[in-house]
Formats: structure tokens, C-alpha cells, sequence
């Protein structure tokens, strides 16, 4: 949606390190950039960037990207939003094409109830803060709960007068406009009359995560009401609830560094613990938890921790639909707080280190919780309780995938004893539902990729160990390719055409059996057709699909230059690529530790001298397998037709493809056909 000339004007401005360097202190060593990495914690720095090849690599955590994607990463955006922080940066003007009129009222709507949001914040504090009613009645109900100042700011708390209209009138006379006005719920009609919809009430404005108000949980203050406890934000343009978890922009680095996410009901919970010190904490506003919310704390941590009132209702709610969680991978663990106490009256209580060890220590896995739970309601049901064997015995199976064996032996073993069952038993149908996956698994597969299996069964009869490696070198050397077509592919071959153009006269795409490789192929030729002047080695780091781009990252990782072995390797043939990978990256982290550029450009230039040799000698393997295949086909052609003159033409088709085999593979210069 942002237009492509946009996007060529920002990746023409940005400078990796610039980037990188405003959130990572980052140390010249040789050619490259050394920091501590941003995604893990560690002491000694193995974060590396490369100012040239425009990539950064964490040699301890394996994390590695594009400037956007590192951008996108660590602010937690999307591909759009980090677009738009680096335009925001350097004084790029966005322009965004293809949108639709309905997407663009969306936008304009989304934006002004930002502003009306923004704005209504900002009233709400001045309430707070600056009037009598604001401080009498708002500001010293927060103090009688213990909320201090300085949280109370930190969180943007508000109050809301108990006049009709203060806030009507306030955003009237500013000239918002009414229907978006009636949007925010900020205010209501009644009777014809515009009026405030949260009158007398404390405000806690709740934060997109980059800050921006969303929407209002409007809280009452005298108890024994009729009215509702908490007036929210209607859905909006902005207010999705099934999207929201409150507190989230003020919690994402604790919980990015305690790589823990601790979950509870309320508002006010939040801030009570976030007072204490406890950072890592959002809240779900009591209604079940939503695929999208989990997503959204899993963009942080896979340890999910809830932390209830034990008597709340919320507490089933909340566990209805996690089976959904151990699915995404989530690490999900359950504490009850006791004795009446909700987190935020019990870290008052307790202080913040005894709430800390009682949750460390009261932590349930998921499953086991949600077993007692269970058992309670079914009492002496036997068909209940049959039922519920089944549902423990499927939960338990999904976490094969999440966890280790050892961990699901003792779900097994606990369960089965809170159960009364045998515990053979329950093993016995844990792999019935895990063998039943597996089958449909199965099934779907060999349903999706009928050609690779009967591709592997022509070239060797079964799928044995010699097909495999054939396969696995084939697959590198198909790589090997897409790197020389990505780093040299905009370079002029002898002066002529482009390496690029050179490489696919030579090939057929189609001849091509990896999926990405020949996806990137794909994008290449269709680029070189429609802009080609936007083609170079930095383009597909850069491009918006995302899988693409992380396969040319992962291409360019691999610090093949570097690698002096490797190219005296390539040199002598064949069979070079299947060390070159360790070899390279072995090579690589030396240079680095030892900062050596000079060290460094010399592999840099033997390896361009060699770049020639290397696109011919991958194109011939590429060839010798077309021929291959050929020859194979016209074997079974012969076997099948067995009359005089067509065996003659096959016999002659079989002569001649065995002489180019000879051909090529001399040319290659070594034996690899039996
Ligand atoms: P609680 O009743 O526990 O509210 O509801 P609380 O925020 O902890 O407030 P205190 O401590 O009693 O003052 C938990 C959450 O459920 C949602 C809100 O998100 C609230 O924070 N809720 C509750 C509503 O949306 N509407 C309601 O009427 C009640
Ligand atoms: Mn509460």
C-alpha cells in the first residue's frame, strides 16, 4: 500500500548501522559491526552487521534480517508501520498507492479517532489533575488505592466530571465532528441531546503498542450501582476488543527481557503491579483469551503465566480455548490467588517480592489446572468422566510438539493419578490421538507433493541414502545459484548481457526442484521484465514478501567469500559445496573475532575471480541433471517400446545425451555418474 517509490526513496536512505546503532551499541571490527544482541541477553557481543551486504547476524542466538525486518522485529511492527518509522526518520514523505476509497475512509477515520482520542486523554488528565471535582473525588480515589503519582501519570489515568456535558461541549467547541465524536464513545445521544458518556467515572486510557490511545475503560466509582462497573469503548476502527490486551505498550520490553508474559484480568491489576515494580503484566479485561491475543503475546515470549482470582468466574472463561495456545507453542501456566485477594489487592498486601515467589512457586501448568477444574464439576459422572479422559488425553498429546517427552510422561503420570486411571491406559490413548494426527499429517503431504516422491522413486527406485545426498546436493547447488544470481546477477557478463540474463539462457526455470529457489527465480525474471533498473544485490533483502526476503537473507548469510578454503575448494571441482557452508562460517567468525579487513578482502577477491567459474560449473550440474533425467525417461521409453524403429530413435537419443553426459562431466572434471 505504500508505493514502490516510496519504498525505493527509504532503502536509498537507510544505513544499517544508523538503524541498528539507535538501539544497539554497536563496535567497528574490521569490515563489520559488533554489538551486544537485542534478542537475547548476552555478555560477550555476537551481534553482527554488515554495513555492505546490509544484513545483520546474531552468531549466538542465530537471529538475522534486513534493516526493515530488524526494525520490525524489535519495535514489534509490521512490515507497513516499520516502513513508516523509517520514512519518519529520514524525512521520507509517504505515499500510498492502491488503496480503495473504502480503505482510505478507514484510514481517515482511524486517524481522526486518534486525535479524538488523543485529545480526550489529555482532557481527562487536566480533569484529573486540575480541577477541585478531578482532585477530590478522582485523584483521591486513586490514592485511597494506593495508586501514587507517579504510576497514575505513567499509566495517563483520568477522571471524568458528573456534569452532563463537559466533554461534549469542550470537543464541540474544538469542531470535532459529531459522528466520529459518537464513534469513540465518548459520547452518547439521548433523547436528541448530545451528551458524556462516562460521567463521575476514573478513566485508564488504553494504548495501541506504539502508544496511541485505542479506546477508555471507564471505571465507577460509588459502589451498590445499578450502572455498569466499567463503561468501554465500543468496536471501532480502532477498538477491536479480541485484539487488545491492556497494558501491553507499557509491559513489551519486561516482557521481552523476564521472556515471560504474566496475564490477568483487570485494569487495575495492571497498574497496581506495574507499581510494585512486576512490568511484565497485561490484561485481558476477563473475557476468554482470543487466538489474536495470543499471537500477540507470543510475538514476545512463549511463557505465558495467568494470574487469577481463584473465585473468579473469569477463571474458566479465561481456559476455555487454550487448547489453542499449546497449538501456537505457548508455554501456558495458571496461578490462583487465594482467600477473596485479586493480584492487585494481594500485591498491596504482600509487597512485591513475596507476590513474585508466591506466583513462581503457585505456578500450575495449564493441563493439570484445568484437570482439577474439571474434575470438580463432573463429580461421580461416569460419562463425564469419560469424556473428560479423552479431552486430558488430547491436550496431553499436542504438547509432543511443544515440549519434550519427559514432560508429557508426567502430565501422563500426574493426570492418571488425579484421574484414577491406569496410567498405561492413558499412554496408550496420548499415542492413539498423537498417531491419529500423524495421519492425517501424513496424508495431507503426500496429497500436496505427489511429484517430489515420484520424482525421488524414478531417479533411484526408493528413496534410500543415495537419493537423499543426491537430493541434498542438488539442493545446494540450486542455492548456490540463486546467491550468485542475487549477489553477481545485476553485474554484465564479459562485457555483454547481464550475469542474470546469461544464467537463464543457460537453465530452464522449470528444471529448477527447489520450491524458493525457483520462486526467487521466478521474481527475478519477473523483474528484470518490469523495472529493471530497481535490480541489484540489495533489492529482494528489501522485498515486502516476506518469505522471499528471509530466503535471500538466509542466502547471503553464509559467508561464502569469506571462506578462503572454500574457494580453493571450488576451485578443484565438484563436491565442494558440502563443507563450504561450516567451512565459510568457521572462516567468517575468525575474520570477525579478529577484525582482519585486510584478511578479508583478499578472500573477496579471489572468490570474484572466481565467480565465473563457479556460474558455469552450477549451470553444467544443473544441465548434467536435466541430462540425467532425460536419459532415464527415454530408458523407460525403450523398456516400454520395444519395436524395431522406435527403439533405433530412442537408442540414438539414449547415445547421444550419454555423450553430452561425458561431455559435461569431464567438463566439470570429475566422475560423479556410476
Ligand atoms: P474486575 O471487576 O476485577 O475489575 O474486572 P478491576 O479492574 O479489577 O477493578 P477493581 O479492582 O474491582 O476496582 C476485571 C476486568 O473485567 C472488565 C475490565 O476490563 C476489568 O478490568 N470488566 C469488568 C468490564 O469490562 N466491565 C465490567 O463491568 C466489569
Ligand atoms: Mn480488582
Amino acid at each position: 500500500m505504500i508505493s514502490q517509490n516510496t519504498i525505493q526513496e527509504i532503502l536509498s536512505r537507510i544505513d544499517i548501522i544508523d538503524v541498528i546503532g539507535e538501539f544497539v551499541k554497536l563496535k567497528k571490527r574490521g569490515a563489520n559491526y559488533l554489538g551486544n544482541c537485542p534478542f537475547h541477553n548476552e555478555k560477550t557481543p555476537s551481534f553482527t552487521v554488515s554495513p555492505s551486504k546490509e544484513i545483520y547476524k546474531c552468531f549466538g542466538c542465530g537471529k538475522s534480517g534486513n534493516t526493515i525486518s530488524f526494525v520490525m522485529e524489535h519495535e514489534k511492527y509490521n512490515y507497513v508501520e516499520a516502513l513508516k518509522w523509517l520514512a519518519n526518520k529520514y524525512g521520507v514523505e509517504v505515499e500510498e498507492t492502491f488503496v480503495s476509497q473504502e480503505q482510505k475512509e478507514q484510514f481517515q477515520t482511524a486517524d481522526s479517532l486518534f486525535i479524538i482520542n488523543s485529545f480526550a486523554e489529555k482532557f481527562f488528565i487536566d480533569q484529573l489533575f486540575h480541577t477541585d471535582e478531578g482532585r477530590d473525588i478522582g485523584l483521591s480515589y486513586f490514592k485511597e488505592r494506593g495508586f501514587r503519582e507517579g504510576i497514575i501519570e505513567k499509566f495517563r489515568l483520568g477522571y471524568a466530571p458528573e456534569g452532563r456535558t463537559v466533554f461534549t461541549d469542550e470537543a464541540l467547541t474544538r469542531q470535532y465532528n459529531k459522528e466520529l465524536l459518537l464513534k469513540t464513545g465518548l459520547i452518547a445521544e439521548r433523547g436528541g441531546q448530545l451528551q458524556d458518556n462516562y460521567r463521575g467515572r476514573v478513566i485508564f486510557p488504553i494504548h495501541n503498542n506504539s502508544g496511541k490511545v485505542i479506546g477508555f475503560g471507564a471505571r465507577i466509582l460509588k459502589t451498590n450501582e445499578k450502572a455498569p462497573k466499567y463503561i468501554n469503548t465500543p468496536e471501532n476502527e480502532l477498538y477491536v476488543k479480541s485484539k487488545i490486551l491492556y497494558g501491553s505498550y507499557f509491559a513489551r520490553t519486561a516482557i521481552d527481557k523476564a521472556d515471560e508474559c504474566l496475564l490477568v484480568e483487570g485494569y487495575t491489576d495492571v497498574v497496581s503491579l506495574h507499581q510494585a515494580g512486576i512490568e511484565n503484566v497485561v490484561a485481558s479485561g476477563g473475557t476468554s483469551l482470543t487466538v489474536d491475543q495470543l499471537r500477540l503475546v507470543k510475538k514476545y515470549t512463549n511463557n505465558l503465566t495467568i494470574i487469577y482470582d481463584g473465585d473468579s468466574a473469569g477463571v474458566k472463561a479465561a481456559v476455555r480455548g487454550l487448547d489453542l495456545a499449546l497449538e501456537e507453542g505457548l508455554n501456558v501456566k495458571l496461578v490462583l490467588i487465594p482467600d477473596g485477594e485479586d493480584p492487585d489487592s494481594y500485591v498491596n498486601k504482600v509487597g512485591a517480592s513475596a507476590f513474585t515467589s508466591f506466583v513462581q512457586t503457585n505456578k500450575k501448568d495449564f493441563i493439570l489446572f484445568q484437570l482439577e477444574l474439571s474434575l470438580k464439576d463432573i463429580g461421580a459422572d461416569p460419562v463425564k468422566k469419560s469424556e473428560l479422559v479423552n479431552k486430558i488425553a488430547e491436550s496431553i498429546s499436542r504438547v509432543n510438539k511443544v515440549e519434550d517427552f519427559t514432560k508429557q510422561q508426567d502430565y501422563i503420570k500426574q493426570s492418571s493419578h488425579l484421574l484414577g486411571i491406569d496410567e498405561a491406559g492413558l499412554n496408550a490413548l496420548v499415542n492413539k490421538y498423537i498417531r491419529d494426527r500423524l495421519t492425517v499429517q501424513e496424508r495431507k503431504l503426500s496429497a500436496a507433493t505427489p511429484d517430489k516422491e515420484t520424482a525421488a522413486k524414478g531417479e533411484a527406485g526408493n528413496f534410500d541414502d543415495t537419493t537423499f545426498d543426491m537430493l541434498f546436493k542438488d539442493q545446494l547447488q540450486e542455492r548456490e545459484l540463486a546467491r550468485i544470481l542475487l549477489e553477481y546477477g545485476h553485474r554484465s557478463w564479459e562485457g555483454q548481457t547481464l550475469i542474470a540474463d546469461y544464467i537463464f539462457n543457460e537453465i530452464d526455470e522449470l528444471d529448477i526442484e527447489d520450491k524458493e529457489v525457483s520462486v526467487l527465480v521466478h521474481a527475478v525474471k519477473e523483474l528484470l521484465k518490469s523495472r529493471p533498473e530497481l535490480f541489484n544485490d540489495k533489492y529482494f533483502i528489501y522485498h515486502e514478501d516476506k518469505a522471499l526476503s528471509t530466503f535471500v537473507i538466509s542466502l547471503l548469510n553464509h559467508p561464502y567469500e569469506e571462506s578462503k578454503k572454500w574457494v580453493d575448494k571450488a576451485g578443484q571441482n565438484m563436491g565442494y559445496q558440502t563443507s563450504l557452508f561450516q567451512q565459510g562460517y568457521d572462516a567468517f567468525v575468525r575474520t570477525v573475532a579478529d577484525g582482519n579487513e585486510e584478511e578479508l578482502n583478499q578472500y573477496k577477491l579471489i572468490s570474484e575471480d572466481k565467480t565465473k567459474d563457479i556460474i558455469i560449473s552450477a549451470i553444467r550440474y544443473l544441465k548434467l541433471k536435466k541430462i540425467k533425467r532425460m536419459l532415464l525417461q527415454n530408458q523407460q521409453d525403450m523398456e516400454l517400446d520395444k519395436k524395431f524403429e522406435k527403439f533405433a530413435e530412442l537408442h540414438f537419443i539414449h547415445r547421444s545425451l550419454k555423450d553430452m553426459e561425458r561431455e559435461i562431466a569431464e567438463q566439470l572434471g570429475t566422475v560423479i555418474l556410476k
